[in-house]
């Protein structure tokens, strides 16, 4: 599917984005290993969040939709039966990873794939932690392991190990596993990355302790199944962050986004670029923080983005570099080399596609830099099946002169599924 987009100003609106794709995640799997009922408000319908329903069902777990709401009737800690088919996570890495942590430690096999852009996102990042504590991973290339791979599971020991990326993903599949290990585990992060693993479990009966950059997960006999609340995506709020600061004549206010300090990277760039952006009625829902943010039309000014401030942000680094284009002055963005290893090669596409709106943007071998500050001119726009790249090329569209076509423009379904229809509708 192609997507027409064409400038627009004087926007007033108020936005409820949909939920927050990590937690909705989260949600279903932690459900599954508790004991009892987990309800679950909120919940993404975006396709990754779906392969995790899909994975967990296979995995013997009752899933329902009730209303609006998603049912997850858990089983605890040792209830996962052996799957019958393979695992298809679809485009979704957090699937892929955090539930190689729970397979680790089933009385059972495993085998998983994905589709095309998974089958090239790296694993050994999980396969080396997850070896060390016992488990058995097997793919075509016992070195460098990828999708489709098998899982034996197996008794796992706790283990001490230092993250060699500052990766959430790679630190929940051990902190999952280590539910099931002999003894402690202790994890130690680079930089702070986001924490949404750490908070469920704990509101569920886990024991995991933050001291520094270090985690200590302990054993415990069982999780606890409960409500749940997802707050609005702040990766999906992005988008309509830097609409807010770009387009002219603007206000716009986004309800009930998490607002978790692991993720407000993106919040906090803006304002160094002086943008007028606020965040307004915070309350705490499920250990999450969440408000409202309020975004205004801004004169925005080139900035520096690199070392611990990458975590907070990694998702958003598509649309900085757009809001980036409509700065005066330089950006650069620094130390960002994981996003070789997204949905797509995120440096490369990001600077591929702005190019073709006229910005000055150049590739570094960590990150880009761009020259903002010259009008972007509507052109057409390659998705690369990444659905950030769609959505940050449909918002330079949205400020760039003339029409704007998006191809491949469907895969905004992996996680924004209504993104399009709000975008007309401002
Ligand atoms: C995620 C962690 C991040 C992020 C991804 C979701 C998560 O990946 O890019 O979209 O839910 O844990 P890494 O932790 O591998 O950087």
């Amino acid at each position: 599917m192609n997507q027409i987009i064409t400038q627009k100003n004087n926007i007033h609106t108020t936005i409820t984005v949909p939920g927050d794709k990590s937690i909705s995640h989260r949600s279903i799997m932690f459900g599954a290993l508790a004991k009892g009922t987990t309800e679950i408000e909120g919940f993404l319908m975006g396709e990754d969040c779906l392969s995790t329903i899909s994975c967990f069902q296979k995995l013997g777990i009752d899933i329902q939709q009730q209303s609006d709401k998603i049912i997850v009737h858990g089983k605890g800690l040792h209830g996962l039966t052996a799957p019958l088919e393979t695992l298809d996570v679809g485009n979704s890495g957090t699937t892929l990873r955090l539930i190689s942590g729970i397979l680790a430690a089933q009385p059972f096999c495993s085998h998983l794939t994905g589709d095309a852009s998974i089958q090239k996102r790296p694993m050994n990042r999980v396969a080396a932690p997850l070896r060390q504590m016992g488990a058995v991973l097997k793919g075509n290339d016992h070195e460098n392991l990828f999708a489709p791979f098998t899982i034996e599971g197996r008794r796992l020991n706790g283990i001490t190990y230092t993250l060699p990326v500052a990766s959430a993903q790679v630190k929940s599949a051990i902190i999952l596993a280590s539910l099931f290990a002999e003894g402690q585990t202790v994890i130690i992060e680079p930089e702070a990355t986001r924490n949404h693993t750490e908070i469920m479990l704990n509101h569920m009966g886990a024991d995991i302790k933050k001291m520094g950059n270090t985690i200590y997960c302990n054993p415990v006999s069982q999780l606890y199944g409960k409500k749940i609340i997802v707050p609005g995506d702040i990766s999906s709020a992005a988008y309509f962050m830097v609409i807010g600061c770009i387009c002219k004549n603007s206000t716009l206010l986004l309800k009930n986004v998490g607002i978790n300090e692991t993720r407000t990277g993106i919040i906090d760039v803006l304002k160094a670029m002086g943008g007028n952006i606020a965040v307004q009625n915070q309350s705490t829902v499920n250990g999450e923080k969440i408000g409202d943010i309020i975004v205004k039309t801004s004169s925005l000014q080139g900035t520096v983005i690199g070392g611990k401030d990458i975590p907070r942000l990694i998702d958003e680094i598509p649309v900085i570099a757009v809001a980036a284009c409509f700065a005066k002055g330089t950006t650069v963005i620094k130390d960002a080399q994981e996003l070789k290893v997204k949905e797509s090669n995120r440096i490369h596409t990001v600077v591929s596609e702005l190019k073709k709106f006229g910005a000055n943007i150049t590739e570094t071998e960590d990150g880009m830099i761009i020259k903002g500050g010259n009008p972007l001119q509507g052109c057409t726009a390659e998705s690369h099946q990444d659905h950030r790249i769609a959505m940050s090329m449909a918002v330079a569209g949205l400020c760039a002169y003339g029409k704007t076509m998006i191809t491949d423009a469907e895969c905004v379904n992996i996680s924004f599924p209504n993104f399009y229809d709000i975008l007309n509708n401002l």
